[in-house]
Order: structure tokens, then sequence, then C-alpha cells
């Protein structure tokens, strides 16, 4: 495997992080980790680091109290309250900057608004919102007031958002008019209130005006035009309401396994340490460094490096509402011209459509502000990774290949830019104070080479939070002690198989559960088979990913109760149920009937050999199959379709 040095002209350029990590790595588990909390402002400082007393539910910075939206932008104030913080692109080629003054005074006009309309400590405010400076401040004001944010992907459809937002008991939502894809209007405030009708009470709605007087909405009678509230609070001094370290700062789903998604809770100090620490180390942000991290909001990546991480090392974030590829696919190279990028954290999935595009997009446009590139997500492959490096890095930015989940907050395994190698394919070693192991299905660590379970050994500050009553216990299925139930002996199962190398590095193979990635958003197929399903003439479906030339789509195997029905009529029955219940970005491309689907003996369908049908790849071991015949004919099925 060819190793890549740290570009020279990165290494003379940055040098702080060797000295942070040094410090670090001197100190012992879990002191270590005071390092990340001492970047952030306490309003209390903590008296112990970590609780263990219910492990697994650890806790982190006991004691200490702090306010998440005082450390990412009042405690800026003093040295760069005229520095941008943020830079929104819009879809109309609009554009909008914020400085850390400007996010202030609309954060604080926010956080007075919902604090009239109702929302106290604790309560959690629904955000549903397009890429819009306002999510991002909206998010803020939240943190501001003590209020939790549960931030649901805008693309999400209405059924979507009314089991995110009942799950959590949401108090408030905040939303907009309408935004565009591409040239399609989307009616987000018809998709809102169509969620609001199923609740049994409606609260109070924020909408912001994104459409201006190209759309006449109708508010109803708990529903406030954001614009309004900020002419209405804009001066109000609302002061950051300390929270304990251990209090949540939000709410987010993941891509559940059991056909729900799952919520995921994430602990104020423990989780901003985490991020902050993490921004520095991976990224080396610093006061006035430009980042664009090309994630929705509404993922973790999103909360984690385009909004907290970035805020709390007073970075300035690009924003860019649309699609990468509108009006024109010169789109990302000129936000990134225009903005002066030094910073750009995408996905695999993002750089192939690049690599499919060619690289005569990036090379008609001036590249040189850009540093350091970043990735995440799954894993990329080495042919990607040097395409990246070579035709958007110019071969002298690093490439750190992040892994990290909504679980852990943060990045836990990555290369540090400027002091590791780099060795495309794999992610690296696993950050100072992360601590991981491969193990076999009975917990036994396995030697390098060998893969196996990836699983952190330790816990760490910006680890998934426990819940409270019956979710409590869901949590637990993550942790697992194996034969020895000694408190220290838990483990946290990633849910991803790996091998890593004699020096540490980690390869990622792939999960060893069902999630998939369309347009760059994780899906648990168990969500999306449930809709289909529901479909009347279906009996069981089987959701994978199919890649067309870089790009994923959605693949669906349905069996039928009666062969002889109409199968265009069925077909539009299951994609149209998918883009109802999921929403229009998972429409599946491909819908194909079989007459069963392939399961090993104990009736688990193989998701891997259905992948291979649709990829045109070979089948590897499936010995373990109950109806080994059937892939052959969902081959030929496939090929003629
Ligand atoms: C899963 C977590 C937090 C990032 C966005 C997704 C996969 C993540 C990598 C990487 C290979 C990766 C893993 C992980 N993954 N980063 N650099 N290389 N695979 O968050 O939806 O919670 O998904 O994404 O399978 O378990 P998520």
């Amino acid at each position: 495997m060819v190793h890549y040095r740290p570009p020279q002209e990165f290494v003379c350029n940055r040098s702080m992080i060797d000295e942070a990590d040094r410090e670090t790595l001197g100190r012992k588990w879990p002191a270590c980790w005071e390092d990340a909390a001492s970047l952030l402002e306490w309003i209390n400082p903590y008296d112990r680091i970590l609780d263990k007393e219910n492990s697994p539910f650890y806790q982190w910075f006991i004691g200490g109290k702090l306010n998440a939206a005082e450390n990412c932008i009042d405690r800026h104030l003093s040295e760069r309250k005229s520095q941008v913080a943020l830079r929104w692109e819009g879809k109309q080629g609009e554009r909008r900057t914020y400085t850390y003054y400007d996010l202030y005074r609309e954060v604080s006009a926010i956080a007075a608004a919902l604090r009239e309309l109702g929302v106290k400590e604790d309560d959690v405010v629904t955000i549903y919102l397009p890429k819009l400076p306002e999510l991002p401040i909206t998010m803020l004001a939240c943190a501001r007031i003590g209020a939790v944010h549960n931030v649901v992907f805008a693309g999400f459809a209405p059924d979507a958002l009314v089991s995110r937002m009942q799950r959590v008991d949401s108090s408030a939502l905040v939303t907009c008019d309408g935004s565009f894809r591409e040239e399609t209007m989307i009616d987000q405030k018809r998709k809102a209130d169509a969620a609001l009708a199923s609740l049994k009470e409606s609260p109070p709605v924020i909408v912001v005006d994104r459409l201006g007087t190209s759309h006449d909405t109708q508010l109803g009678k708990t529903q406030y035009d954001y614009d309004d509230l900020v002419e209405t609070y804009v001066g109000a001094d609302v002061a950051p309401v300390p929270r304990q370290s251990t209090d949540p700062l939000f709410h987010i789903h993941t891509s559940g396994t059991t056909g729900d998604p799952q919520q995921m809770t994430h602990a104020t100090g423990g989780y901003l340490a985490g991020v902050a620490r993490t921004s520095r180390t991976v990224f080396d942000l610093s006061p006035g460094t430009t980042i664009w991290c090309t994630a929705d909001i509404g993922w973790i990546t999103g909360h984690s490096y385009v909004v907290y991480g970035p805020l709390l090392s007073g970075a300035t974030v690009v924003l860019m509402e649309g699609s990468l590829r509108y009006p024109d696919r010169h789109r990302p190279w000129k936000v990134i011209e225009r903005n002066g990028v030094e910073i750009l954290y995408t996905t695999p999935e993002v750089i192939r459509t690049f690599m499919k595009w060619g690289e005569s997009f990036p090379e008609a446009h001036d590249r040189s502000s850009l540093q350091l590139l970043g990735t995440v997500g799954e894993p990329i492959s080495p042919d990607t990774w040097k395409w990246y490096y070579t035709h958007v890095g110019e071969e002298r930015c690093p490439i750190v290949d992040t892994w990290w989940q909504t679980e852990t907050g943060c990045i836990l395994i990555s290369t540090r830019p400027g002091i590791d190698e780099s060795k495309p394919g794999s992610v690296g070693p696993s950050l100072p104070g992360i601590k991981i192991q491969i193990v076999d299905e009975d917990g036994r660590e396995l030697p390098p080479g060998e893969p196996g379970y990836l699983t952190i050994t330790r816990p760490w500050p910006s680890m998934l939070a426990p819940l409270d009553g019956d979710r409590y216990w869901v949590l637990a299925e993550y942790w697992q002690t194996f034969s020895d139930p000694r408190a220290d002996n838990w483990r946290y199962f990633t849910s991803d198989q790996a091998v890593v190398d004699d020096d540490g590095y980690v390869t990622i193979i792939g999960r060893d559960d069902h999630i998939i990635t369309v347009d760059n958003r994780r899906l648990g197929t168990a969500e999306i088979e449930a809709v289909i399903t529901t479909v009347d003439a279906v009996t069981e479906a089987a959701a994978v990913a199919e890649s067309t030339a870089g790009e994923t789509t959605l693949c669906v195997f349905a069996t039928l109760k009666q062969e002889q029905w109409d199968r265009n009529v069925i077909r539009n029955a299951i994609t149209d149920a998918v883009a109802e219940h999921i929403g229009e970005f998972a429409r599946p491309a491909n819908v194909i009937f079989a007459p069963e689907l392939p399961e090993t003996h104990s009736g688990k369908t193989m998701y891997r050999l259905l992948e291979c049908v649709v990829n045109d790849r070979p089948f590897t071991d499936s010995d373990t199959l109950r109806n080994p015949e059937i892939l052959g004919e969902l081959a030929t099925i496939w090929n003629w379709k």
C-alpha cells in the first residue's frame, strides 16, 4: 500500500496540532480528556471527569455547568465580533453573511421569541428546515435557553416528521414556507401542516419566509412569521442558561435496524468537548479558518462539523443551499473559489460524482485556498482517494478519512493531518484517548490482519447519552461485556466490521446491519420495507443500494401475494408509498418482483447477495442459504428487467 507523507507545505503552515496532541498523549485516560474540556468555557467547573457508577451509561464532567450558545457565540465577541461566522449561498445565487455579532443578535431574538411562545428549559423544539442560516440560528437559540433541539431532515415526508416529533414530545416546531429542489418548488409548510394535523394538539410553529413574495403562505392561529419575531425581539438580552454538563443538548434520530428510527441524545458538556477537540486535532480549525462541510445539518455530521465544531473554534462556516449540480456542475467549485474555502469535508459518494463529471470542472477554478480535505460516511476506495488528492487537493492538501457515527458524536478514528501518514482506503489510527479493539463473535480480541467487529473499549466524552425511562435500555444493545461482567469490561459495539494493521491503522469493511446511503442520507432498510409491505399486494420486501456510475439509488425486491397482479400498478404503488412516507429523495429507482428472497436457514434475508445481483457482482459465500437456487433466477430477472 502506498503511504502518503503529510505534504510539506501543510506541515510548514500548521504546527499547533502537534503541540496539543503531545500534551494529551502525556496524560492518562480519562484525565487526557481534560484537555478537551479546557477548550470550552465553563460557568461552573466540573468536579469529576467521568462517572462510571451506572456503566455503561457513563457521564462526563460531572458538576460542570456551561451553555452551548455562549461557547459558540458570546465568548468570541470580545475578540472577533465582526469576523464572519457564517456565509450562506442560496439556490438562486443569493449570498448572505453573518458576523459573530449578527449571530448573537438574531440568536438572542429567537431565543426570546421561543420563550415568549412558552418554550421552557428542557422542552424540545423540532426544527424542520433546509440549509438556511435560520437553521443553525434556531439550534443555538434553543441551546441559549436550555431547550433541546431535535432537527429533522427537511426532505422527510410528514409521517417521518410526526414520528420524530412524537417520540421526543416536541413542544414547538420551526419550519419554512418552502424551498426548491432544482427547479421544483417544495411546499415545506404544507408538509409541516400535514404532520401537525395528526398531532393531538398543535404546538406553536415558527415559519421562516424562504420564498418571499413569490409564495403566499397562510399562517394558522399558533403560527408565527420568523422575521416578525426577529423584528419584535431584536435587542433582547437573553442570558445563556447554565446547563449541567450531563443535560441534553439535542436529540437526533439514527437509521434504526428494527423498522423504527432510533432516538439518540447527546449531553451538553461531553458532546461539546469531543467536537471541540476533534475540530482542532482532525481539522486544525482555528479562528478565521473557512470550512465547508457539505452534509445536511439534519444529520450528525452537520450538527458536529457545520454548526458546533466550527463555531466553538471561532471559524467561518460555509453553508450552501440546494444541489451540487444546480444550476450546473461548476457550482461546488464556485462555492470554494468565492468563499476561499480552506477545509472541504464531504463523502465518497460526492467525490465519486465529481469523478464521473471529470476533472475539467475543479480544474476550471481556483482552488488555491484549499488546505485540507476530509471524507466521511462510507469506505473510500484508493482510486477515489487518489482522485480527490490529485484533482481537488492538487497533491498539496492532506486528506483525513474520518470514522465516526451518530452515536459517537465526534470523530474517533482518523489520521491527524500534518502528523500521521495517510494510507488510501484506511481510516487511520484511533485518535488519542480512544481505544479500539477488533473482536470475534465471542468478544475475543483478534490479531492484526484478521477482520472482525470494531469495538471501542473505553468511554469517550461525546458518546451517546443515557435516555430516560423505558428507552434507557435500548441503548444497552450497544454495549456488551461478554464473559466478564466487571464494570470496566463493557465494550461499545459499532456494528461495523473492520481490520487493523500492525501499526494500528484501521480499514473499515462495512456494516453488519442493513443501512444504506441514498443521496447522502443513511436509511435503515427496515423502515423502507415496513412502508413497502403496507402495499396490499406485497408479502415481503428487501431494499438494497444500487450503484450506477458512482451514484447510489434504491432498488427494491418484492414478493407478491398473487403472481398475476398488474406489476406496473404495484410498482407505482411501491415507489409512491416510499416517496410519500419516507421522502421523495428515497423513491426507488428499480423494483424487482422476486419469486422469493434469498434467506439463511434462520430466515434472515441475505442483503449482501441481493447487492451482488443489482451490482452485477459474482456471488460469494452463498452456502449458508436455505434457497441457493434463487440467486441464478434473480440474476436472470435482473438482467431482463
Ligand atoms: C456509519 C455511521 C458520522 C458520519 C456520518 C454517518 C460508516 C462513517 C466512515 C469512514 C468507512 C464510515 C460506518 C459507521 N462510516 N465514516 N470514514 N469509512 N465507513 O453517520 O449515519 O451514524 O453512520 O457510517 O459504517 O458505522 P451514521
